[in-house]
């Protein structure tokens, strides 16, 4: 077969959803830093714009709520107007609420949803509409370790991220006469406000969010569908994929990675996750919408994006 050759990033226009902080923000530092045109998307659209001034480089920073298709549709025309047709699209935003299943409130099952799995959907969706006639453009969904496996105590996140891989992998068997390009991302436990209170086990070391940045940058420079991060998790997903699942889980065990979202600091993780709940405007927590229902002061009305 013939050596793919690594196509320039530079001039590359990307846009990145959830680019104001952790995965997001470290990749739009290092396709800077190659030269790329970068704008990321953020629901704060004050931090966004601070953190587009922080990456310099002529980076855009422009409110976005990936659940709201006119925010996200807006954030397209956005990139376009002020950086030019969109090269590559990285669906990153994303949300992880941890806890046991049955226990948790449909709201919180909800605002996992929309985000994760519709936010991508939505731009996936408006990303290959613009990509076709231009027969280019590459769609980077970044879904996770657990879009592949399924440990407790994540149930909502992990079903949202199997989501993320199935519905990339249709979509590019959708487009193969197109030209297009998509890719994958599923890293172990990063060390973002996301990860916070999670513990490495034997099975799982945590990786930094610039390991991520970087694989998505080799990514585009060569792309290809499958990224995991890092590379050996892929190794070994493959080699343990085939086998019954009373050894897969014997083998869960025995590295500990079957307790990787169940043995949390919940102290530690308790700012992320009360972000994480303020994370779809419009759809408040359920102990604020108890408080309104209950005749208490309604919340201030968030902007949608
Ligand atoms: P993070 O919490 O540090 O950053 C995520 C960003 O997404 C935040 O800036 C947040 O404001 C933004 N966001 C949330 N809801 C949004 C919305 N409705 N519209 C627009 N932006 C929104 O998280 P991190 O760790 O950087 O995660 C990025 C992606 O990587 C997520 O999809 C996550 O599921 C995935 N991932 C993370 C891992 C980890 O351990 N940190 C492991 C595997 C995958």
């Amino acid at each position: 077969m013939a050596k793919q050759h690594p196509r320039p990033v530079h001039g590359k226009v990307v846009a990145i959803t959830g680019g104001a902080r952790g995965i997001g923000r470290a990749t739009a530092e290092q396709l800077v830093r190659e030269g790329a045109r970068v704008a990321i998307g953020d629901l704060d659209a004050a931090l966004t714009e601070q953190v587009a001034g922080e990456l310099g480089g002529g980076a855009v920073g422009l409110p976005l709520d990936v659940t709201n298709r006119e925010s996200f549709a807006a954030f397209f025309d956005g990139v376009e107007e002020r950086l030019g047709p969109v090269d590559v699209l990285v669906n990153n935003a994303g949300i992880m609420p941890l806890g046991d299943f049955a226990e948790e409130d449909d709201a919180t099952t909800q605002r996992i949803i929309d985000i994760n799995v519709h936010g991508v959907l939505t731009g996936t969706k408006l990303a290959v509409r613009r990509m076709r006639p231009r027969r280019s453009g590459h769609v980077i969904n970044v879904a996770s370790m657990v879009g592949k496996i399924s440990p407790p105590g994540g149930a909502t996140y992990v079903a949202s991220k199997h989501a993320v891989v199935g519905l990339t992998e249709a979509v590019e068997n959708e487009n193969l006469d197109f030209g297009l390009d998509f890719s994958i991302v599923m890293p172990v436990v990063v060390r973002t406000e996301l990860g916070s209170g999670i513990k490495e086990t034997r099975g799982v070391k945590s990786v930094g969010p610039e390991e991520v940045a970087g694989a998505i940058v080799d990514a585009i420079k060569l792309p290809r569908r499958d990224v995991y991060v890092p590379r050996e998790v892929g190794y070994i997903h493959r080699a343990t994929y085939p086998l019954p699942q009373r050894a897969q889980v014997a083998i869960a065990k025995a590295m500990r990675s079957d307790r990787v979202l169940l043995d949390i600091d919940h102290g530690q993780r308790a700012a992320y996750e009360d972000r994480a709940a303020h994370s779809e405007p419009g759809l408040e927590p359920e102990s604020v919408q108890e408080a309104q229902t209950a005749g208490g002061e309604p919340a201030e009305p968030v902007e949608a994006a």
